[in-house]
C-alpha cells in the first residue's frame, strides 16, 4: 500500500471516534466532519507550492509567500459535501467542482448521475473528497471521469478506508495519493466498512429509516 498515507494526529483520531460513535447526531456529525476536514487539509496540502513574495508589515518589508498551486475540490456526492467545508476554510481560493455517484445496493457498483467540473482541470491540483472507501468503485470510477475530463495531478482524500478500497483505487490508479485517517479491518456482506462508522451520507444528513 504504497500510495496510502495515514492521517494519525490526535485530534483527527479524537474525532473519528466521535464520528464512529452511533450516538452522535446529524447535526453534530456535520459540525465534527467540518472540523477534522480542516485538520486533514493540513496534512494533504504539506507539499504545496509557494513562490515567495514581499510583504510590509507596520515596521518594515519582509519576506513572505503565496500558494502558486492551482487547487480544485471535488467532492463525491453525497458524502464528500460534508468535506468541503472545512478544506475551503483553509483553501479560500479553491475551486469546487462535483461528482455525483451512488452505489447500487444490490451489485455495489457505482452509479454516476452528476458532473459538473471547473476548467483547466489539467494545470490544478485536484482533490477528490469522499468520507468512505469501501470497494473503491465510486473512488475508482471518479478517478476516471476527472482523468477523462483532464486532470493529471489527483489525490484521494477519506475518512475511513478498507484494505480492498485501497487495493482497487491503488491498482487502477497507482498514480494516486490516497490519504485517509483510518485503515480499518474489512468490508461486510453489504459493503460497509467494519468496524467503520456506518452510511455517512445517511448519518450526515439523517435519511436512515
Ligand atoms: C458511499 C460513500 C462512497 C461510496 C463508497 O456513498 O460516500 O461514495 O459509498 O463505497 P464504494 O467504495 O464501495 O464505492 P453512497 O453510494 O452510499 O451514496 P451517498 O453518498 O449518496 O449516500
Ligand atoms: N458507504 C458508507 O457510507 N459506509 C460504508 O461503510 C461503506 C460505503
Amino acid at each position: 500500500m504504497r500510495n496510502l498515507i495515514i492521517i494519525d494526529h490526535p485530534l483527527v483520531k479524537r474525532d473519528l471516534t466521535l464520528l464512529r460513535d452511533r450516538r452522535t447526531p446529524s447535526n453534530l456529525f456535520r459540525a465534527i466532519l467540518r472540523r477534522m476536514a480542516s485538520l486533514m487539509a493540513y496534512s494533504v496540502t504539506a507539499d504545496l507550492r509557494v513562490q515567495q513574495i514581499s510583504v510590509t508589515t507596520p515596521l518594515e518589508r519582509t519576506r513572505g509567500y503565496t500558494v502558486t498551486d492551482s487547487i480544485i475540490l471535488v467532492p463525491i456526492l453525497r458524502a464528500g459535501l460534508g468535506l468541503v467545508g472545512g478544506f475551503v476554510e483553509v483553501l479560500p481560493d479553491a475551486r469546487v467542482g462535483h461528482i455525483g455517484l451512488y452505489r447500487d445496493e444490490e451489485t455495489l457498483t457505482p452509479v454516476d448521475y452528476y458532473l459538473k467540473l471547473p476548467e483547466r482541470l489539467n494545470k490544478a491540483l485536484v482533490i477528490l473528497l469522499d468520507p468512505m472507501l469501501a470497494t473503491g468503485g465510486s473512488a475508482a470510477a471518479a478517478v476516471t471521469f476527472l482523468k477523462k475530463k483532464g486532470a493529471r495531478k489527483i489525490l484521494f482524500v477519506s475518512l475511513v478506508a478498507a484494505p480492498e478500497g485501497v487495493r482497487t483505487l491503488s491498482k487502477a490508479h497507482p498514480d494516486v495519493k490516497i490519504y485517509t485517517c483510518a485503515l480499518d479491518r474489512q468490508l461486510n456482506s453489504r459493503g460497509y466498512i467494519l468496524p467503520g462508522l456506518g452510511d455517512a451520507g445517511d448519518r450526515m444528513f439523517g435519511t436512515a429509516e
